[in-house]
């Protein structure tokens, strides 16, 4: 008898350990509705989330020719399933070409800001193509040409010009124009196209196919790169063909950081600063009673959170050129001390905060998330910089360059398009990364795995970081991304908020607390996120109710018919 209940009991374990392991449901949640498409039809088709993430990348970039692109690059975080997981971080970010140097966008000794922002000289090596052939030959199952298919066929056959669409290339209307390929193809007669228009890129197929065939010859080698290095140099640029030859993307360690309650924050390392940004102010308000306080108290936390971790964004830079003190940034002690120095009522001005110390010495936008059934799970943030990346597309590819140049430190005593302040750690060298600000980001524990992330540019990690917070305070998952915003980056020394974030008494509160509050004319971000509840055993994924994408979920599979 006591043998028995001892089986039973084995038994009971090793199941609840198998639910615990494999959530049985797939989940994709993407930018846009033919993304997401993409990555149910290649886990249907027997692809784990690794290929998913394969055809949802491509796809975007195809669907969202503003957001990301072939052109430009990202970060994937992955997730293996297993007992414990293992997480990888694939840094598919550009480079600066080799020949550029920290002058780059200076002439007459002064810093000229639209050089790093339209045409091909404001285009680093793009990363993506490469982190798509990494992603397929490393960690998928199906071939890559199965899993561009979608993607390709969605560039044939074309997608509807959309409200986001729209919105920014009105955005980017006066770059667009001045580039003919790029007004060919994204313009209709030089203006935004009308709503359900159809935009069909067959240039952008046959680039997709020969990557498909080659692999990463097919883009960085022959005929691809042929073409963008001369375009690139006919309009101004500096790209040379072993730029592109030499491009690889670096798998990383990802950021790991432990947080209270048997949880984990896992995020992206340098050259992202958000995964730090997110770690110090998860560690700084574990130690403050955000939790229990009325919103206006609750904000006064998180902006002074946020704003001890931006101040110190300064010392990050490409850690393969410059040593980022991650250590010192994340030691108990000194994040205890941030903590500490907040005063529970009034502001800090950012302009006393002593600045960020000096440990260096001596040394040295779309987002998607995917989950399979086996538990294997992707968070990527792609990018080619602002919207339309430098508004150049090199004739005969398709391919629409980034301007993720600009997101260095061009003038290291300046800011960039993001009001972000320069650093000697992110100046411009031949072959670096420029910082960014991507951040996908899980958070696990035995319980639950939770997947986060958002375009947005500097005010990404914030984003992010609220979305966790609703995430940690048992909101429902589609709080996490409707949830209105409020933003400080340490300098601007400026609280920005939504629309509808807070009421005007609350407004009031904020000013009298000796914050300078910008409430900004529309909403921002387009945030996508995952909950795997392993005990309930329930996938929920959750799209931004800001912009046009998609969340959905693949059912348990029928059990196959005998
Ligand atoms: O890497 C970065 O931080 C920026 N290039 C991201 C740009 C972005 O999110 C634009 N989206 N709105």
């Amino acid at each position: 008898m006591k043998r028995l209940s001892l089986l039973f009991l084995l038994l009971l374990v090793t199941c609840s350990a198998w639910a615990a392991e494999a959530p049985g449901k797939a989940a994709v949640a993407s930018a846009h509705p033919a993304a997401t498409v993409a990555g149910l039809e290649t886990l249907s088709a027997g692809g784990n989330a690794f290929d998913a993430a394969v055809a949802i990348s491509a796809a975007l970039a195809v669907a969202e020719p503003y957001a990301s692109g072939l052109g430009g690059g990202g970060f994937f975080l992955l997730r293996q399933a297993g007992e414990p997981p293992t997480y990888r971080f694939i840094d598919a970010r550009e480079r600066a070409p080799l020949a550029a140097r920290a002058d780059l966008y200076r002439r007459g000794g002064k810093p000229d800001p639209r050089l790093s922002l339209d045409g091909p000289l404001a285009a680093a090596i793009p990363g993506l193509p490469a982190g798509l052939v990494h992603l397929a030959s490393r960690y998928g199952r199906l071939p890559l040409a199965d899993s561009l298919t979608p993607a390709i066929r969605l560039a044939r056959d074309g997608v509807s010009v959309d409200r986001i669409y729209r919105e920014r290339a009105l955005g980017r209307l006066a770059a667009l124009r001045d580039d003919a390929e790029s007004a060919r193809l994204f313009l209709d007669q030089g203006e935004v196209p009308e709503q359900w228009g159809l935009l069909r890129q067959p240039q952008l197929a046959n680039t997709l196919e020969r990557l498909a065939r080659y692999g990463s010859s097919g883009f960085y080698g022959g005929e691809t790169a042929e073409k963008l290095v001369s375009a690139v140099h006919a309009g101004g640029g500096i790209w040379t063909l072993r730029d592109l030859a030499d491009y690889q993307v670096v798998e990383r360690a990802p950021l790991r950081f432990a947080l209270q309650d048997g949880r984990e924050l896992i995020s992206a390392p340098p050259p992202s600063a958000g995964g730090v940004a997110l770690a110090q102010s998860l560690a700084i308000l574990q130690q403050l009673p955000w939790r229990g306080a009325e919103p206006v108290q609750r904000s006064h936390y998180v902006i002074e959170a946020l704003r001890r971790a931006y101040r110190d964004r300064g010392l990050l830079g490409d850690p393969d050129f410059v040593a980022s003190p991650l250590k010192q940034l994340l030691n108990p002690a000194y994040l205890q001390g941030l903590a500490k120095g907040i005063d529970p009522q009034r502001a800090t001005p950012s302009s006393v905060l002593p600045p960020a110390p000096a440990w260096r010495e001596g040394q040295h936008t779309t987002h998607f998330v995917v989950l399979d059934r086996a538990g294997n799970a992707v968070a990527a943030t792609l990018s080619i910089n602002l919207p339309f990346g430098a508004a150049f597309t090199a004739p005969g590819t398709g391919v629409l360059l980034n301007n993720e140049m600009d997101d260095f430190a061009a003038d290291p005593q300046g800011s960039n398009a993001y009001g972000l302040a320069g650093s000697p750690a992110n100046t411009i060298a031949g072959g670096k990364r420029p910082l960014s600000s991507m951040s996908p980001s899980f958070i696990e524990s035995a319980e639950q795995f939770a997947a986060f992330g958002t375009p947005g540019g500097s005010r990404i990690p914030s984003m992010v970081l609220l979305a966790m917070l609703d995430y940690l305070d048992g909101k429902p998952v589609a709080n996490w991304p409707a949830l209105s915003r409020y933003h400080h980056q340490y300098l601007p020394d400026v609280l920005q908020y939504e629309p509808g974030t807070f009421s005007p008494a609350q407004a009031q509160a904020l000013q009298g607390r000796g914050y300078r509050l910008e409430k900004l004319e529309r909403r921002y971000g387009d945030q996508q996120v995952l909950l795997w509840d392993k005990r309930a055993a329930r996938v929920e994924p959750a799209s931004d109710p800001r912009g046009i994408g998609a969340a959905a979920l693949l059912p348990e599979q029928a059990p196959a018919a005998r």
